[in-house]
């Protein structure tokens, strides 16, 4: 087997961007470009069946692991990968099962639903992960990085998935004895709008949770404010590179497991960095010769929360190669500010409290106009009836149930399948990004009679021909 020592760089997005070193921690260069992490010699396919292998290979939780059975991809350490004892001396997992168990799965009725064959459509699992969400391949990435700069306090601002994973990832570290006592998670969030479960997952691994008037936007600009005072804090939100690093490994498991490239990657967009990652993974692979063509990125917003779709379908705002004016992003979020300061989008504005997000991360919206020019991507939105009728369709396979955000993404292919933009016969890889942690609002749903995909328990006596009746019923 092949131990490859990657030597990486933090650069900025645009090319031939300024380099740091990897080392810097920071998010975005002096000039306020975004930077990436970048690796300076390329890793070879045939490591691809090295990752394959490692799947079923015994004790080892870094083989297991989905993010770091493929550590050559992310090798920012630059650590001997063979090496268990490196990769425990420096690498964090929650026990190898970040991304460990995420399909692909079939759902056919999902794939009829849409109207497309159930072989043309497979979907990405996140659900299973330790805290439930795709975010814990980003969480150890990141708590691996915070580690080697010894980071006594993370901070992080969230819908509430993220803090639940971070939170996860640091009690576990604590209880192996591997972070000390005294480091701790920052979780600011907006009050009222995080589904109960997410909440409770961040208050049961002990995160210090501080709720906020406001939205997420608001956490979010919170939290920055909080590392302008003190930039000893270290920010887990997937503006910081290496969260980024850890999600594109969802990517690599899509073409993994379809063994091809789909034609399209169908992705809900929130704050914007999963579609950041799925396209960082997508660079890696084409800069290492491992790909020709690339997918196409779909992006789903919330209808009410659909800054993207604005931005890039309204706006028409492109990339243009780098050759683009970083004010652009924040000036049009000042305009989105006036045209939006007295109006409904300062509540909460869907279900989909997961994307419920109104000014994602410029670094990450920047990110997302590379994306999708590179891939030829599309972005769509759907409502919150949309979102509960693809849920439902996705639940009645009786494989799990999903968060309403990963629901957006089968809303929205469904969408861009009726709109002409996908097409029969091609290959569709879509997110289901976490399970339902909201089962409050879900039981609201399954219980009201008035939606399509209710199904309320009956409520009888304790008499057997009552009983009997009801099942008999015609
Ligand atoms: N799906 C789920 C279940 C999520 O929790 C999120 C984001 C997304 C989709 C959207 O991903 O932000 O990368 O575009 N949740 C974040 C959080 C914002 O704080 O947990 P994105």
């Amino acid at each position: 087997m092949q131990t490859v020592i990657q030597t990486a760089v933090l650069r900025e997005i645009v090319p031939s961007g300024l380099t740091y070193g990897i080392d810097e921690r920071r998010a975005i260069s002096e000039r306020g470009i975004p930077l990436e992490v970048r690796y300076i010699t390329p890793i070879d396919k045939s490591l691809e069946r090295v990752w394959e292998g490692r799947k079923n290979s015994g004790k080892n939780i870094f083989n297991k692991s989905g993010v770091w059975r493929r550590r050559e991809a992310l090798n920012f350490l630059g650590i001997n990968t063979e090496s268990y004892e490196e990769c425990a001396a420096n690498l964090v997992s929650l026990d190898g099962s970040e991304g460990a168990n995420s399909g692909p799965f079939r759902l056919s009725n999902a794939a009829q639903y849409v109207g497309l064959p159930s072989g043309d459509v497979s979907f990405l699992y996140e659900g299973n992960n330790p805290s439930g969400s795709f975010k814990d391949r980003g969480t150890v990435v990141v708590a691996t990085d915070g580690r080697r700069h010894d980071v006594k306090r993370y901070i992080v601002a969230s819908t509430g998935n993220t803090a639940a994973s971070m939170a996860a990832v640091i009690a576990n570290e604590k209880v192996g004895g591997r972070y000390s006592r005294d480091v701790e998670l920052i979780v600011i969030i907006p009050h009222g709008r995080v589904a109960t479960e997410k909440l409770l997952q961040a208050q049961a691994y002990g995160a210090k949770i501080i709720q906020i008037d406001g939205d997420f936007d608001a956490a979010l600009e919170m939290s920055r404010q909080l590392r302008e005072i003190d930039p000893t804090m270290y920010p887990v939100n997937s503006y910081n590179p290496f969260r980024i690093e850890g999600q594109k490994t969802e990517t690599f498991d899509i073409i993994e497991y379809l063994k091809q490239v789909p034609d399209w990657i169908i992705t809900p967009g929130g704050n914007l960095g999963s579609t950041a990652a799925i396209h960082k993974a997508l660079l890696d692979m084409r800069e290492w010769g491992w790909i020709g063509k690339v997918p196409r990125i779909a992006v789903v917003n919330a209808a009410n929360a659909n800054t993207l779709e604005l931005f890039y379908n309204r706006e028409g705002v492109r990339w243009n190669h780098g050759d683009f004016d970083v004010r652009s992003v924040g000036e049009f979020y000042s305009e989105l500010r006036m045209e939006r300061a007295s109006d409904r989008h300062r509540k909460r504005s869907t279900h989909m409290s997961a994307i419920d997000i109104h000014y994602p991360a410029e670094e990450n919206m920047m990110k997302a106009l590379r994306a999708l020019e590179d891939t030829n991507g599309v972005v769509t939105s759907v409502t919150d009836a949309e979102a509960w009728e693809a849920k439902a369709v996705i639940d009645s396979n009786g494989m799990f149930m999903v968060d309403l955000a990963s629901a957006a993404a089968l809303a929205g292919l469904r969408r861009l399948f009726r709109a002409g933009n996908i097409e029969r016969g091609q290959i569709v890889g879509v997110r289901l990004t976490g399970r339902d942690k909201d089962t409050g609002l879900s039981a609201r749903y399954y219980n009201n009679p008035r939606m399509k995909h209710s199904n309320v328990p009956l409520q009888l006596p304790n008499d057997v021909e009552a009983v009997k009746n009801a099942i008999y019923v015609q």
